[in-house]
């Protein structure tokens, strides 16, 4: 008996979900099933999206047939030829005997060599920005090659705003009924899924998913219909934003995942000890013993979190089979932008904390956290201290939300400088933080830049004007923030538009009980990197000073985009209000003061942000 849902009046979902598979690909468990998805377009012509596995071949073909309603099938839309969306194209031919198939050249490539029907007379070529009028609907092709394989293609319906996405935003699990993610709780229930199918099928290839997600972001699209999982017609950017950071290889969150491979226990000893200290400082910390659970995920994890450990007993002079399994699975997968601690193990000669190491120093962006500890069969009393020192030094980089005070680094992390920090710098915006006694003040600025790397300095250039820049000038030591897209407008009116003169920057709601390693105050939220430094030289330049300034720390904070001075200008900051007719003066581009009168001073400073009359406009 068919089994379809109807998504429009005139698009049907005519898959059909496997529970029984135990292996995806023969190598990805699906223990909650999977659904292979097939939509049918009932227009003037009959369209049909993809087919689906031999698994379930049958139902579908039953599926189909209930949608056509004794209709003929007039086009089959091959997006995708892996065989598990190509099973019964065959039986379509025999069963629709004029049905055209719409590819590309690639795609037909691969009919040829899957197949051995004749194709003489019955394939529409397409390539990219194609299209295809089947009636009311208008179809576009786009191009996704290796969106997983080369062929890929991906269909907008302009009619009706419908991306058919393929691969893309596709998720492992069956139905079980529903067909939107809407209708479960998709965030508790099948993200993990979603990560997982993701970062396991197309996670090696996130530049050609990046370039795809560059391409459909000029789309508007309200329905996402992709081959397996759920159809999006909600909250879209649910899924797309986390493809956004899953292509760039940036973490889902800050924390901790331990994978540990050991034999006798002794390894995975020293693995809890470490999770243990971590959660004390308010670390969140997710283990997995390599040996028990699949590879695909913590292939997964590793895409999700900032921060990863590899715990690995030596066998055979080597990495335990398992750890180097899944080392070998995380290359290939691509890993990036992660920071790395290892502990190896070996009662007589450790290799394989090296070993390890070798391997991901291959990966793109990849901080190794100093000082591997090094057992020999388990952790005796005075290798604590290696524990504690490894979770300061990760705590350090982490933005910990303990709800206690919060320190970017004990005694332990002082010197900690994650290089990435410095990737976070643009022509952007940052919160400049400094401390005199009991005064805490931030101010905003838009000049930081890293000048050298050995020794590691960085400028900041400061107006004249600022309360922190006379503490700064006082103290010799500052914090920069960096800010990110998701930045409010209030936090620049907070740090940017009021003096710390007359003003506690750092009163409720900006009360961040978040301090350096210098005891400074730092801004945790909105924000992806904290530098601090130490005054080396202040320079005089006319209205700013300009601090050449030794790094001390660099944290990362999150896999957020710097929001740069273009980014505020178009997006952050509110348009200034049209001016009343006959109102006369000079608006600041800053802050959007205006100032009335016929003439702008020379040496006015707008009371707000500081900024002097070049950077006012006439109304
Ligand atoms: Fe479900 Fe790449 O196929």
């Amino acid at each position: 008996m068919h089994c379809i849902k109807k998504i429009k009046d005139d698009l049907i979902w005519v898959g059909a979900n496997d529970r029984r598979l135990a292996m995806f690909e023969g190598v990805y468990s699906v223990p909650a099933g999977v659904s292979y998805n097939s939509y049918l377009l009932t227009d003037e012509k009959t369209v049909l999206f993809d087919t689906v596995d031999k698994a379930v071949r049958e139902r579908f073909l039953e599926n189909l047939a209930e949608a056509l309603n004794g209709r003929a099938l007039d086009y089959l839309i091959v997006q995708h030829m892996e065989p598990d969306h190509s099973a019964a194209i065959q039986d379509l031919i025999v069963l629709y005997p004029n049905l055209k198939i719409v590819c590309n050249e690639k795609t037909l490539q691969f009919i040829k060599q899957f197949y051995d029907f004749d194709t003489g007379g019955r394939v529409n070529i397409v390539k990219e920005n194609d299209t295809l009028q089947t009636g009311k609907h208008n179809l576009h092709f786009i191009m996704a090659p290796m969106v997983h394989w080369p062929e890929v293609m991906l269909t907008y319906d302009s009619t009706d705003k419908i991306l058919f996405s393929a691969d893309a935003f596709g998720c492992f699990g069956a139905l079980n009924g529903a067909i939107y993610a809407d209708e479960v709780d998709f965030a508790k229930d099948y993200l993990n899924e979603a990560r997982r199918y993701y970062s396991n099928i197309v996670g090696k290839y996130g530049t050609q998913v990046e370039a795809l997600l560059g391409k459909t972001s000029a789309l508007t699209i309200e329905t996402i219909c992709p081959l397996h999982g759920f159809v999006w017609r909600k909250n879209l950017n649910d899924i797309v934003s986390k493809y956004a950071l899953w292509s760039r290889y940036e973490p889902e969150e800050q924390g901790v995942m331990i994978a540990y491979a050991s034999v006798y226990g002794n390894t995975e000893n020293a693995a809890e000890i470490l999770a243990s200290r971590l959660r004390d400082k308010g670390v969140k910390t997710q283990m997995f013993d390599v040996s028990v659970i699949p590879a695909s995920e913590i292939v997964a994890a590793a895409f999700r979190w900032s921060h990863l450990v590899f715990a690995s007993t030596t066998y055979n002079a080597g990495i335990f089979v398992t750890m180097e399994a899944l080392i070998s699975d995380l290359t290939a997968h691509n890993i990036q932008n992660r920071s790395v601690a290892i502990i190896e193990n070996g009662s007589w000669a450790a290799t394989s904390g090296d070993l390890i190491r070798s391997h991901l120093e291959k990966c793109k962006n990849i901080r190794f956290i100093e000082n591997m500890i090094s057992l020999k069969s388990g952790l005796k009393t005075v290798q604590l201290s290696e524990i504690d020192t490894m979770a300061a030094a990760i705590a350090a980089g982490l933005n910990i939300t303990s709800g206690k005070s919060q320190s970017a680094g004990g005694p332990a992390a002082q010197n900690m400088i994650e290089q990435a920090a410095f990737f976070k710098l643009s022509y952007g915006l940052f919160v400049l933080s400094a401390k005199d006694g009991d005064k805490d003040n931030g101010c905003i600025v838009n000049t930081v830049t890293q000048i050298t790397a050995s020794p590691l300095r960085i400028s900041v250039a400061v107006n004249k004007a600022n309360f922190t820049r006379d503490m700064i000038l006082k103290t010799g030591e500052f914090n920069v923030s960096i800010l990110t897209e998701s930045a409010p407008f209030r936090i620049f009116e907070n740090f940017g538009f009021h003096s710390g003169r007359d003003t506690d920057k750092f009163a409720p709601p900006y009360a961040y009980d978040t301090r350096a390693a210098n005891g400074l105050r730092y801004v945790p939220e909105h924000t992806n990197a904290m530098i601090s430094a130490k005054v080396a030289e202040s320079l005089n330049y006319e209205t700013h000073t300009l601090f050449i300034a030794d790094v001390t720390q660099a944290i990362v904070i999150s896999g957020e985009r710097s929001v740069t001075y273009q980014y505020y200008f178009d997006n952050i900051k509110p348009k200034p209000q049209p001016p009343k007719e006959d109102k006369k003066g000079f608006v600041c581009k800053i802050c959007a003061y205006v100032y009335e009168g016929e003439k702008l001073p020379a040496d006015f400073i707008c009371p707000l942000c500081k900024h002097g009359p070049e950077d006012f406009e006439k109304i």
